[in-house]
């Protein structure tokens, strides 16, 4: 019992100024009391280890949030490294697909350069010929025959110069596909353009592949003028596309193995493989809204694309051929760079019949 209680009840006890009824009644008073303070003091007690045990437990729960959050900083700098490592692996693969491109180029380029190249040499040879006889003659004395001579020596040269200037624009075609594109946009001739990535490209796999052979249709609309775009990213976008047709036309192995049609139908007999490229000029309708558009389209009568991967081509990485012969960034990369220039790329396709992917470009 608390002491001062019972301090209290000795004193009640011992005092003669009350009745052992009052006494007794007080004492219960008192012992009630009693009672209710050690109930108050129990109370008290678990309160106050209550409330320890609360403190000890948000000691630990700030602590281990303190660690989460250490934990969630150290994720987040190695998600940072991780993305910084895979942006570098981009650029780096970005770079290789152009250098493939590039690769596939290098015969058509060595064919194209081969032309003018010969042209320069034959001229060259005769020219030095009719000095000679140009001498034979001046010596004779007989100018008139120097004077002719010299006239077709000098168009000779004039030959040899338009050939190498030819050669020299072939070069700097090539260093500009494989230099990083200068994201100018420029007045360019999509008709040259098309026309020689297609020569490039089936020159290309010529070299590779003798046996090789390939109808190539163009339709060019001579109404197209020049179109504000950066040539070398337009380029390789039409070279992306023709080299997937050429592929495509050739080997049956571009189609995916789980594919139901057997290709090239009938064994390859009466096969013509054909490859096309147009272009062509979209007007507006009459008093109607939005710009006018150029269209570039490049077919072919492969093998068609499935349904069932339709909707994967322009994934990044998706590809069906071989290892090795196909990188799965050709139509990604070009999807981007038709996005960049506020145009879309869409594909149609038949299996069985081929498919042709069109790319559509604002005119400014
Ligand atoms: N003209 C086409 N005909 C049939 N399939 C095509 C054609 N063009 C693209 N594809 C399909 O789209 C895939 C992705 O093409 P692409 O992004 O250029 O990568 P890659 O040519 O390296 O495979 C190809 O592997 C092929 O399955
Ligand atoms: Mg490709």
């Amino acid at each position: 019992m608390n002491q001062h209680l019972q301090a209290l009840l000795t004193f009640l006890q011992e005092s003669p100024h009350h009745t052992p009824e009052e006494k007794t009644a007080l004492s219960k008073s008192i012992k009630d009391v009693d009672k209710e303070l050690e109930i108050a003091l129990f109370k008290l007690d678990r309160t106050e280890k209550v409330k320890r045990t609360t403190a000890i437990l948000l000691e630990e729960t700030i602590e281990e949030l303190e660690n989460k959050r250490k934990a969630i900083e150290d994720a987040n700098a190695a998600l940072s490294r991780s993305l910084e490592e895979l942006k570098a692996a981009q650029t780096q693969l970005i770079q290789s697909e152009k250098m493939a491109s590039l690769g596939e180029l290098t015969a058509g380029i060595a064919h194209e350069i081969q032309n003018p190249l010969n042209f320069v040499n034959n001229f060259s040879e005769v020219s030095a010929e009719l000095l000679d006889e140009m001498r034979e003659e001046l010596s004779k004395g007989n100018l008139q025959d120097a004077i002719d001579m010299a006239e077709d020596i000098k168009q000779n040269l004039q030959k040899i110069l338009s050939h190498g200037k030819r050669a020299d624009a072939i070069v700097k075609g090539m260093l500009q596909h494989s230099r990083k594109s200068t994201g100018q946009k420029e007045p360019t001739d999509i008709n040259a353009l098309a026309d020689e990535y297609l020569r490039l490209a089936y020159h290309g796999i010529r070299a590779k592949d003798h046996s090789f052979n390939a109808t190539m249709n163009t339709d060019f609309d001579p109404n197209i003028g020049l179109v504000n775009v950066i040539p070398q990213d337009i380029g390789r976008v039409i070279l992306n596309l023709i080299t997937n047709a050429f592929y495509a036309v050739s080997h049956n192995g571009s189609q995916p193995p789980d594919s139901s049609a057997p290709w090239p139908p009938e064994g390859g007999k009466n096969y013509a493989p054909t490859v096309s490229i147009s272009t062509k000029i979209l007007l507006p309708p009459l008093g109607g809204a939005g710009a006018k558009q150029v269209k570039i389209s490049v077919s072919d009568n492969g093998p068609g694309i499935p349904a069932h991967i339709l909707d994967k081509i322009f994934q990044p990485f998706f590809t069906t051929k071989p290892t090795g012969q196909g990188t799965g960034l050709g139509l990604s990369l070009s999807y981007d760079i038709v996005k960049a220039h506020g145009g879309e790329l869409k594909v149609e396709t038949k299996e069985g019949e081929g498919s042709t992917f069109i790319i559509q470009l604002p005119v400014n």
